[in-house]
């Protein structure tokens, strides 16, 4: 049975800066060494609420960048759509907060052994881990390509900066107010034949995890999903994160999100079976 991410650590960690970047905020927090061990795709689970809070579960939140700032040390970059108490919570701490968090939590994404053509695919805040994984793919010499999508112009979370370790980058929106119209999966059959993309990497929500893994079935590409399973503890203890997993003998069992997750091989996850009862 697989076990929790072994460099995780609770951290009294401090809050660098907190801006609005159109519907989100962009959290930079103060990890210390910890950064070191931080890879696109592990999350952090984070205690809202205060000391005064009723909120007891912690809230999971992709690290979207890792970096290392003169003044402060190690950082981790988050990027947070202000939804329910807890992410409202976290969108009102200022410079100097200190945050009471786990970090690196869940799986990372692989990273080709080969300078392989990737297509990156996010929905919403799920561009978030991407733009750091495209860096880190771009400096393994890959080329790198990107879809993100939302159902409006501002749930699209895509920095100047970001664009600068793509290839390219387009955009759809449902409504068409950014971008292209239409669903970021309807081009990725041709991206897949034109660009001969070898790993799609996607994150945002479960149906468009889904929708992605039907178009890469039966063929060469391999689908790397970070996937968004509501998470109670984030630690492996609740098993509120499970999903229902194929294994190499195709026997199927329900493994934790939160420790054998978020990043999983979207062909071994029963898409059909999400959320219901084996
Ligand atoms: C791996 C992962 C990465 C994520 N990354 C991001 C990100 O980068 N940016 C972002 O904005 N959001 C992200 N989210 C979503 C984020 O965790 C939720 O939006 C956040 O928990 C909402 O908390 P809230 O208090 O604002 O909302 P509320 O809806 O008030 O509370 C939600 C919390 O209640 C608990 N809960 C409620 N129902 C259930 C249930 N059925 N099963 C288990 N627990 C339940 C959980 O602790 C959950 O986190 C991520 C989620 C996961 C799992
Ligand atoms: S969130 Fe509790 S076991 Fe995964």
């Amino acid at each position: 049975m697989a076990t929790i991410n072994k460099n995780a650590a609770q951290i009294n960690s401090m809050v660098v800066s907190n801006k609005r970047v159109g519907q989100y905020h962009q959290l930079i927090i103060n990890v210390g060494d910890n950064a070191d061990a931080c890879k696109p795709g592990n999350f952090v689970a984070i205690n809202v609420g205060g000391e005064s809070s009723r909120m007891i579960l912690r809230r999971a939140f992709a690290i979207s960048r890792v970096s290392t700032n003169p003044t402060f040390g190690g950082t981790i970059e988050l990027i947070v759509a202000p939804h329910g108490q807890g992410s409202k919570w976290l969108c009102a701490q200022n410079e100097g907060a200190s945050l009471d968090l786990i970090a690196p939590l869940g799986t990372a994404f692989g990273i080709p052994t080969q300078p392989v053509p990737v297509l990156l695919v996010g929905g919403g805040y799920g561009s978030a881990p991407l733009f750091g994984l495209a860096e880190v793919l771009n400096s393994r010499g890959c080329r790198v390509d990107m879809l993100l999508g939302a159902s409006t112009a501002s749930k699209i979370y895509a920095p100047m900066e970001g664009k600068r370790a793509v290839n390219s980058l387009r955009i759809y929106t449902e409504d068409g107010s950014m971008g292209q119209i239409g669903r970021v999966t309807d081009p990725i059959p041709e991206l897949i034949a034109d660009l001969n993309i070898a790993v799609i990497y996607s994150c945002g929500p479960m149906a468009m995890l889904s929708a992605i893994n039907s178009i890469t079935h039966n063929t060469q590409v391999v689908h790397q999903c970070a996937v968004e399973e509501s998470m109670a503890c984030g630690v492996g203890i609740c098993m509120t994160c499970v999903l229902p997993v194929a294994n190499e003998n195709g026997d199927i069992s329900m493994l934790r999100s939160c420790i054998d997750g978020p990043v999983m091989d979207g062909s071994t996850v029963q898409w059909d079976k999400v959320g219901k009862t084996l």
